[in-house]
């Protein structure tokens, strides 16, 4: 009986049978688990921002009173900042410019003079658009936050007054 048990356990056919059963395993737990892998291998959150550096600026113009409807109130609708005569699109970051949070004055308005400032004070964006009476040190300030706002986000248009 034991003897007969062995001959099978090391008879080639056995090995051929349990090495089909093996691969069967295999095969059918890589079918099985390849959605997931397609899955982890979307693009994810962690990939590079997009850079939009080299956009053009539409030709469509905002007077800053269109410009106020764009505050982003409501979940879906956009939140817009204008930035020395550039409207921008910061939808993408409404956890900072919701109405709020740290930097929701400049959410729906022209955050020009306040940006040039490094100020977060309201009463710091009027005269709104104005570079009046600005240093240079400022006016540099601004012109950085410009390039930043460019590289990040999407521009949808130009401030007109
Ligand atoms: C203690 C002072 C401050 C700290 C610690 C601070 C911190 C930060 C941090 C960590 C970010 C990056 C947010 C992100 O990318 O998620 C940021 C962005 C920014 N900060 Fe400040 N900040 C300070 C003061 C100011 C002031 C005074 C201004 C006034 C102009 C300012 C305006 C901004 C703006 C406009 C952004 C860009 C938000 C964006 O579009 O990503 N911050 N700040």
């Amino acid at each position: 009986m034991l003897q007969n048990l062995l001959d099978v356990v090391t008879s080639p056919l056995f090995f051929v049978g349990v090495a089909a059963v093996v691969a069967s395993v295999v095969v059918f737990d890589r079918l099985s688990n390849k959605p997931k892998d397609t899955k982890e291998k979307k693009p994810t959150a962690t990939e590079e921002p997009v850079d939009y550096s080299n956009q053009t600026i539409p030709e469509k113009t905002f007077s800053l009173e269109e410009l106020q409807k764009y505050k982003g109130s409501k979940p879906n609708e956009p939140v817009y900042v204008g930035v020395d005569g550039i409207v921008f699109d910061v939808s993408s970051k409404r956890d900072v410019y919701g109405a709020s949070e740290s930097y929701g004055l400049f959410a729906g308005t022209d955050g020009t003079r306040a940006l040039a400032k490094s100020s977060l004070n309201p009463e710091d964006l009027k005269p709104f658009g104005s570079k009046e009476g600005l240093t240079e040190k400022q006016l540099k300030t601004l012109v950085d936050w410009g390039v930043y706002y460019k590289k990040r986000y999407p521009a949808v248009g130009k401030l007109t007054y």
